[in-house]
């Protein structure tokens, strides 16, 4: 009796142990035995968060029941041999989600609003998450002013500064976002929408991004792509007049793949993209220049340069890095030659 008992604590105490013990990106839950009922009536079991396919062909996170519901998230199948959930988590407008892998969703979604409100939906992260992640399936704002203002409707981010002001269409693409774990440990998205009568509409997944995981994308990164090929997508390129944004200032990075030494790209268009004077695009290699030997000037404005139908290659000696930076707020951003964005295929080659 008394060799019971004290077994039982033991057994209690290591429960609690290993409660601890359990990483913030794993969950621990107490399973019955019943193949083993007289040494053991439960056992623990601890699986990792690791990501999921809901039910609903929506992504999800593996977790534990308890933690999924409480969460706010929905159970949309099992994971982790059975013992997790593959819980997949919308929020709307006031929403808040802790869970990885959470879904962003306009009112109504898939259906499109237009009532003017403000719409503030929040991610809550642990303090080793330093990047956010945002899959965009669709942002559909109403469009920006000529200047690239975004004046009827706009997105702004509550951390990070690569883009001061987010509307228009994109569609089907990513981007990140640096979050800084030691000043807040959560991100809020603020749709400020104006009366007019545009259809909107909004779905984004956000995954958080670990600091020492090896799939982060290098600070200042807003688009990081580590494929051979791919589509480089400013925000509003699938709008119906794709005028760049006002208040861009971000990279984007492509990583050098294994065996692959050149880089072409290509603009999706037809004509190369470029922003008036007092605005930046900038390639490694002056990959623009290239198309245009005679005036070295990048940019549209007096003395500017006409666009060149050409696709550009260079030498690939490393990772490659894009400059936007859009700060002049004066320029009319819409008669940019064919091609008012930036918006490009790229395709590493063989070495
Ligand atoms: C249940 O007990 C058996 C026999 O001890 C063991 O092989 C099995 O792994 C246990 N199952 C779980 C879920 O811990
Ligand atoms: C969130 O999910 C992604 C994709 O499955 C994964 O790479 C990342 O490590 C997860 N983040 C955390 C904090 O567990």
């Amino acid at each position: 009796m008394r060799n019971q008992r004290t077994g039982l604590k033991i057994c209690i105490k290591m429960l609690v142990i290993l409660a601890l013990a359990a990483s913030t990106h794993a969950d621990t839950i107490t399973a019955r035995n019943q193949t083993d009922r007289f040494l053991s009536l439960f056992s623990v079991v601890r699986f990792k968060n690791t990501g999921c396919t809901g039910s609903s062909g929506d992504s999800g996170t593996c977790y534990a029941k308890h933690t999924c519901l409480f969460n706010g998230g929905n159970l949309e199948g099992t994971c982790a041999g059975g013992f997790g959930h593959c819980c997949v988590t919308k929020i709307g407008c006031g929403g808040v989600s802790r869970n990885n892998c959470t879904y962003i969703e306009s009112p109504g979604y898939p259906n499109t609003f237009s009532t003017a409100m403000t719409c503030k939906q929040t991610i809550m992260f642990n303090r080793d998450v330093c990047q956010l992640r945002l899959d965009v399936t669709e942002v559909d704002l109403a469009p920006p002013d000529n200047r690239g203002m975004c004046l009827e409707d706009v997105l702004t981010f509550s951390q990070d500064i690569k883009w001061s002001q987010v509307c228009g269409t994109t569609l089907n693409t990513h981007y990140y976002l640096d979050v800084d774990p030691d000043t807040s440990t959560k991100l809020d998205f603020d749709f400020n929408i104006g009366a007019g009568p545009y259809p909107r509409k909004w779905k984004i997944k956000v995954s958080q991004i670990c600091c020492d995981q090896l799939s982060m994308a290098p600070m200042g990164c807003g688009q990081y792509f580590t494929s051979t090929t791919g589509t480089i997508k400013a925000w509003n390129t699938d709008s119906a007049d794709r005028v760049y944004l006002h208040g861009q200032n971000y990279a984007t990075c492509l990583r050098k793949e294994i065996d692959r030494c050149t880089i072409t790209y290509t603009e999706t268009m037809g004509d190369w993209f470029l922003p008036r004077c007092g605005d930046t695009l900038e390639f490694p290699f002056n990959i623009i220049q290239q198309n245009n030997p005679a005036t070295g000037i990048t940019c549209l404005g007096p003395g500017g340069v006409s666009p060149v139908l050409r696709p550009a290659t260079a030498s690939l000696q490393g990772p490659q890095q894009i400059y936007f930076v859009t700060g002049d707020g004066t320029n009319n951003h819409v008669d940019v030659g064919q091609n008012s964005n930036l918006d490009l295929e790229f395709s590493q080659g063989a070495c």
